[in-house]
């Protein structure tokens, strides 16, 4: 390790973060009574633009009126590209209630942007004398974005997550597909007639985790567009809790048990993990710092692997 010791990030579970449009108030409800750690309601692109000011009114009326229980609440505001996103701020915080636990910046291009909305929610802030400090998280969806996502990851400490919004980043990568996240069907290496396909959402979600990592912040997989494909989900954020994600979007309510089964370590992997606690401790006790577990190598970084493991398991029976 560094002299710099690398921040922990927020010991929350972010399993899974379900979205739904301000402007479909009819289904607040059963999101709040869904299992998902974390509650997106939108304000921005699943909302028209002529809906605009109404899915705000409806969003702010639900913070407070609605039980959300220990969930944390989120609302995603417009990009700062945008007319509106100013107004998402000042309304949000002059007339939400405390409840509103954090606000998710979308399209973030450098660190500026997010300085820029905490300048503006700090005033505000300041001058309703609000008690609860709003945290913010970031989606990470165009070039620029990720070419600067280490210093967006350390703009604010309000900052608590990073998300990959993988379909506005393939636009803006100008990458040859309509798919929201998962296989493309023209990634592929080719060898002995047959094609292997490889993952073109690799380098940005490797990106993202080593800028929240070396920030103390939680790295998010976003959408997964086709909600009637299970499996290509589960492949997904597969792939994504393997890279150090903690958790995945889900756009569609299914998508929710799909999520929390992938970023809640098994049975099998806590046993595991324990055991390999176990047998470092007895090494340790010989004066050794590697041993032998099930054929395998265990040294003392296994101790930190293995305790990722358990940490993430023990705040998901605690929440
Ligand atoms: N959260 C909670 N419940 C939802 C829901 C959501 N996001 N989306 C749909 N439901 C409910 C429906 O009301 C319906 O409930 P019912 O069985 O009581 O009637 C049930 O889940 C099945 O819905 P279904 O008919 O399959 O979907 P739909 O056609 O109503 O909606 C979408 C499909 C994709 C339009 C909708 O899920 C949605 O808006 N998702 C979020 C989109 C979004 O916010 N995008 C921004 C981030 S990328
Ligand atoms: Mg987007």
């Amino acid at each position: 390790m560094s002299f710099r010791i690398q921040p922990a990030a927020p010991a929350r579970p972010n399993r899974c973060q379900l979205f739904g449009p301000g402007s479909r108030p009819a289904i607040f409800e059963k999101m709040a009574s869904s299992a998902a750690d974390v509650i997106n309601l939108d304000l921005e692109d699943a909302v028209a633009p002529s809906d605009k000011q109404a899915a705000r009114a409806n969003v702010i009326a639900a913070i407070s009126d609605i039980d959300w229980g220990t969930k944390t609440l989120s609302v995603r505001i417009n990009g700062l590209d945008t007319p509106y996103w100013y107004r998402d701020v000042v309304d949000l915080l002059e007339q939400a209630s405390e409840r509103l636990d954090q606000i998710m910046i979308p399209k973030v291009g450098c660190a500026a942007d997010i300085y820029a909305v905490d300048a503006l929610v700090s005033a505000i802030e300041a001058a309703k004398g609000r008690e609860k400090k709003i945290a913010f998280e970031v989606i990470i969806e165009s070039a620029a974005g990720l070419a600067n996502v280490n210093e967006i990851a350390a703009a604010s400490p309000r900052l608590v997550a990073m998300n990959l919004g993988a379909a506005d980043f393939a636009a803006s990568m100008g990458m040859q597909t309509t798919g929201i996240g998962g296989t493309q069907e023209n990634y592929y290496m080719y060898r002995d007639g047959a094609k292997h396909w490889s993952d073109p959402w690799h380098w940005a979600q490797a990106a993202i985790v080593a800028a929240c990592r070396n920030n103390g912040i939680l790295p998010v997989d976003g959408p997964f567009g086709d909600f009637s494909d299970d499996e290509g989900f589960r492949a997904q954020a597969l792939r994504s809790a393997t890279l150090g994600m903690v958790g995945k979007w889900a756009i569609h309510p299914k998508q929710v048990a799909l999520a929390n089964e992938v970023f809640t370590p098994s049975d099998e992997a806590v046993t595991e993990a324990r055991e390999i606690l176990a047998a470092m401790e007895a090494a340790k006790a010989n004066g050794e710092g590697a041993t032998v577990y099930k054929g395998r190598l265990v040294d003392i970084a296994s101790i930190k692997q293995a305790e990722v493991i358990v940490r993430q398991s023990e705040m998901i029976v605690d929440s």
